[in-house]
């Protein structure tokens, strides 16, 4: 059941806006989840280019996964000749700096950092520096006031990647797919994030779950998973929906966002109904 800590962390209460009021600053969003292959990627993706294509957004994905899928799903854009640090290094860098780190995608206002296979020993060699846990928060501090959103898109575990990103943000999205061992997952991460916020990071919020991969024709399975969910999180799950939608998976296979590939399927509604319902909530929590 919930503990009470819990039911603070999906207050819709969030006073931090508040601090912040005046300067533009960036919200920040760690897209996490344990579970591999739940829809993490897709929607930091899909996400970050609704929110720059319908909401005038500028976003910036941030790719802590080795696997590199991000800049797999939006294409190759590093312009010819043109130098980056690898997101490894700067991790790995003192006082390193992510704006070395970024590049552009062919959509103007929305950059990321490109995959680093590196990023698996990043995890070991931060895991004895002093402060570990917030190397990524400090990196992104330069940036934060060029983004309107920072995307946080996590490897599929809970190790120093995902705590760093869980130390840096504002919020946590927790992508889930309706199956039991995922709803498993989710009570997981929770802790995980209850207990980031008692130690490391008392600003940080859940924003919600995301039900990603819903097969429609599941019924009782569906209600199953989402009954057991709605005890954990009340209110707190997005009333937008991801569908499974083979258009997501071949637009990723193409290097492009789905409103690029195919903007009238079902993928591309759901993540531009997922974006208009983050930018109302955040907007609120803002006001
Ligand atoms: N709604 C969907 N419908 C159909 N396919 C989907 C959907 N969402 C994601 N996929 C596909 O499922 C696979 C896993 O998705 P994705 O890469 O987003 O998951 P992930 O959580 O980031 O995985 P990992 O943990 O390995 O990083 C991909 O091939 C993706 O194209
Ligand atoms: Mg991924």
């Amino acid at each position: 059941m919930l503990t009470d800590k819990i039911k603070e962390l999906i207050s819709a209460e969030v006073s931090h806006f508040e601090k912040e009021k005046g300067d533009k600053k960036s919200i920040t969003i760690a897209i996490c989840s344990q579970k591999g292959g739940v829809g993490k990627t897709t929607t930091a993706v899909n996400l970050g280019a609704a929110l720059t294509q319908f909401h005038e957004k500028k976003v910036l994905v941030v790719d802590l996964d080795p696997q590199g899928h991000v800049e797999k799903s939006l294409g190759s854009v590093i312009p010819e000749g043109m130098e980056y640090t690898p997101l490894s290094s700067t991790l790995t860098t003192k006082k390193g700096n992510i704006l070395s780190s970024i590049v552009q995608t062919k959509i103007d206002a929305l950059h990321i950092t490109p995959g680093d296979h590196s990023l698996y020993e990043t995890e070991g060699a931060i895991a004895g520096k002093i402060g570990r846990e917030f190397i990524l928060a400090q990196s992104l501090k330069t940036v934060k006031t060029q983004y309107d959103f920072i995307l946080l898109d996590c490897p599929p575990n809970l190790g120093n990647l995902t705590i760093n990103a869980l130390c840096a943000a504002d919020f946590a999205l927790i992508p889930c797919e309706m199956s039991v061992l995922a709803f498993e997952g989710v009570t997981d991460l929770l802790n995980t994030v209850e207990t980031v916020n008692e130690r490391l990071n008392k600003t940080l919020k859940i924003l919600g779950v995301l039900f990603t991969r819903v097969d429609g024709r599941n019924l009782t399975m569906n209600q199953l998973i989402e009954e057991n969910i709605k005890n954990y999180f009340k209110g707190h799950i997005f009333k937008t929906r991801v569908t499974v939608n083979t258009d997501l998976n071949k637009a990723q296979l193409e290097g492009l966002p789905i409103f690029k590939f195919a903007p009238s399927s079902t993928g591309a509604c759901n993540y531009e109904s997922l974006a208009d319902e983050i930018t109302k909530k955040v907007r609120r929590l803002d006001a």
